[in-house]
């Protein structure tokens, strides 16, 4: 493989006690006390994609994010067996059928974040046929927006518009498994090769020789040739958004468990000491991963809690032998105990502080996000339990 193996930082070798039992439980009954003090106000609505001044306004379907906020309430159900966060999160699936229905906000490759966590976990945990049926029909949405000849998943907008036509995200990583999944539940081949093609696409081009990642990527789609990389929410395009860094590490060891592909897990590892290697002193990495602590510049705790998911799945893959499972361990541990003490947000809404959704367009700057409150939520209960990700 041609992408670089950074030396992992000596920091993640030094011997850590982990995280103890207690602790989690500790962790996870703080997680499910924001949880409830958010309940009553989101039972026929969504927190939005980030808060304002440290509160989520309510919003209806309006975005990408809101399959964040059912992910959270099956996983309180998950953890509490409290049937009250499975009947919010069942009444939901109305707005995730009427946004089928009446194809609202459909035309981005974020099915995969929307119904993974919304429907495709409904119907795993209690067999929810509808749940079921609108995961289905999502998943053929986002095969609809694979173009053939260029072989990804096109991200956003219309899949006329020649100005977005080809263009990839790594994001993308964590949507492909809606399509793995509907391949396994219907049979249908085709939805198997077009994820296996875009992720092939993804490491061959999104991932730069150096182990950092272009934000997103565009193929010329009548030639299926490569054009350029570029960003959208990083800092540059040459720099390494944080966030898509981690949509890599977790994407890639994801998809060995479809594919097979030893590739895809060596990816995740090398993406992974890329991130870890540049997090600053308290292991909370800086929006984009070109800044250094004398650039002052904000933290992204929700990329830190995607990674720690990455990190875990990753460990899952990876052989027991395998020499640098400690110290994988050890960053886990790392991350996770300093999101705990100095980023947890109670007692403001959501769970996380200090999230950036976008900083060129000055969206949820220094303000919780929800897939970050999503991740931290699924990070602990990945560390306290055996646990089938959503995502899968
Ligand atoms: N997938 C969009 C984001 O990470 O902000």
């Amino acid at each position: 493989m041609k992408v670089a193996l950074e030396t992992l930082d000596t920091r993640y070798s030094l011997p850590q006690p982990g995280l103890d039992p207690r602790w989690l439980q500790d962790a996870l009954a703080q997680v499910i006390r924001q949880v409830d003090v958010m309940l009553p106000r989101f039972t026929t609505t969504f927190p939005a994609a980030s808060a304002t001044e440290g509160r989520y306004p309510a919003v209806e379907k309006v975005d990408w994010t809101e399959g964040f906020w059912t992910g959270m309430l099956w996983l309180a159900w998950e953890v509490t067996g409290d049937n009250k966060y499975r009947a919010v999160a069942e009444g939901l699936l109305d707005s995730f059928e009427e946004r089928l229905d009446r194809r609202i906000k459909v035309d981005t490759h974020d099915l995969g974040f929307l119904y993974s966590l919304s429907c495709v976990n409904a119907w795993k945990l209690t067999g929810n046929t509808r749940a079921r049926n609108l995961a289905l029909r999502a998943a053929e949405l986002l095969y609809q927006r694979f173009n053939a000849t260029a072989g990804v998943i096109q991200a956003w907008g219309d899949l006329s518009d020649p100005a977005r036509q080809g263009r990839m995200i790594i994001d993308c990583n964590l949507n492909v498994p809606l399509l793995f999944w509907a391949a396994d539940e219907t049979g249908n081949q085709a939805w198997r090769e077009a994820a296996t093609r875009h992720l092939a696409q993804a490491a061959r081009y999104l991932v730069r020789d150096d182990a950092s990642t272009f934000h997103t990527f565009y193929m010329d789609i009548h030639s299926g040739k490569p054009l350029r990389g570029d960003t959208h929410q990083g800092f540059s395009d040459s720099s390494c958004w944080a966030r898509g860094q981690a949509w890599g590490i977790y994407g890639f060891a994801l998809s060995f468990t479809h594919t097979g592909d030893t590739t895809q897990p060596e990816l995740s590892r090398r993406l992974a000491h890329y991130f870890l290697n540049r997090l600053p002193e308290d292991f909370v990495c800086y929006w984009d991963l070109i800044f250094t602590p004398d650039d002052k510049a904000w933290r992204d705790t929700s990329a830190a809690a995607i990674a720690v998911c990455g990190l875990a799945e990753l460990l899952k893959q990876l052989p027991l032998t395998d020499p640098l499972r400690p110290a994988y361990g050890n960053a886990i541990t790392l991350i996770m105990q300093n999101l705990h003490q100095h980023y947890f947000a109670d007692p403001q809404d959501g769970l996380l502080r200090e999230g950036v959704y976008n900083f060129g367009r000055n969206m949820g700057i220094n303000e919780p996000n929800l897939w970050g409150d999503y991740f931290y939520f699924e990070a602990l209960v990945r560390l306290s339990r055996v646990w089938t990700p959503y995502f899968c």
